[in-house]
Formats: C-alpha cells, sequence, structure tokens
C-alpha cells in the first residue's frame, strides 16, 4: 500500500491523472468502506485543498455525515433537499457554480461559494452516498472535475460489496 501520497502535474487533468492511479492503489487492498473513504477524502484534501470534502452515505431515509475533512458540518440530509439530496435524488452528478443561486441550498459553512456533488455506488450500482466537495471560490468546478471524480468513485465502487 502506498502511504505517501505524490501528486504531480501543471493541470487539473494532469493532477486527477496521478491522484486517480494512487487511490486505485490504495484502496483496491482494503475492504473496509469508511477507512478508503476516509482516505479519499484526505487525498483530495491534500491534492486541492478545498474548503471542505467528504461523504454522506445512506441510512435509512437519510443521508448522514461521513468521513470529510474541513469545517464541521451538518449530519443529516434529506432526500431532495440541498445540493446532496437533489444529486440523490436525480442519482447524478451536480455542479454548482455560486451556492447562493441554487434554491434550497444547505449551508454548512457561510464561506462556501460553490461545489460538486457525486454520486456513490455500491459493486452493484446501488446508490449508496454522495462525495461532496466546498470552494470558497465561484465557479471553481467543471466538467474536468466531473470526469475525473466520477473515474474516481467508479474505483472506490469495486471495493464495496
Ligand atoms: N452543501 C451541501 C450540504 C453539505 S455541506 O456543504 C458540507 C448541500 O447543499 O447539499
Amino acid at each position: 500500500m502506498a502511504e505517501t501520497l505524490h501528486i504531480s502535474g501543471e493541470t487539473k487533468q494532469e493532477m486527477y491523472t496521478t491522484l486517480n492511479s494512487q487511490i486505485d492503489a490504495l484502496t483496491s487492498g482494503e475492504t473496509n468502506l469508511i477507512a478508503n473513504l476516509a482516505n479519499v477524502a484526505s487525498a483530495l484534501k491534500m491534492t486541492f485543498n478545498p474548503l471542505w470534502v467528504g461523504f454522506y452515505l445512506l441510512e435509512n431515509d437519510s443521508l448522514v455525515l461521513g468521513p470529510f475533512q474541513g469545517p464541521i458540518a451538518c449530519t443529516r440530509i434529506k432526500k431532495g433537499r440541498g445540493v446532496c439530496g437533489t444529486a440523490w435524488e436525480q442519482n447524478q452528478t451536480i455542479l454548482v457554480q455560486n451556492v447562493n443561486e441554487f434554491a434550497g441550498h444547505i449551508a454548512c459553512s457561510s464561506e462556501s461559494v460553490s461545489e460538486i456533488v457525486v454520486p456513490l455506488h455500491n459493486s452493484n450500482n446501488e446508490f449508496i452516498g454522495v462525495l461532496d466537495i466546498d470552494s470558497v471560490n465561484e465557479g471553481e468546478f467543471d466538467e474536468t472535475d466531473q470526469k475525473h471524480l466520477e473515474d474516481l468513485l467508479k474505483i472506490i465502487s469495486k471495493t464495496i460489496h
């Protein structure tokens, strides 16, 4: 298992490429969901230093706060509520350039301006939670983030049974 993260590259795309191959090496021999998600949250924080990065995991009728890096956050989100609950309801990635323009956004931190939320599935392609990344900058996330984060979560999905 790699225990040191090496991120190189000038562009976001290059950084994701080096990140995702190391995430694969780091998680492929580990079946514990929390351990893998905790390392993914840490690796994303170390690579891009967003305000907040972490997971909400499906439990009964709510998404419940999981492994994360950043300021304390709200613990439970209902289906259809906020960006996370909308990504759950639609089972698709949601990019928000400015949270002030997203009706129903849940402001865990007043510093958060833009965000991306990507659904997480198990190896049977069943929805089990979301990855949420929040930035202090408007328009921080784009289709490059979406593609590489969706690829990253597919790597993790293989380990979730
Ligand atoms: N921004 C999210 C809530 C979670 S926190 O930002 C960590 C949302 O509206 O779904």
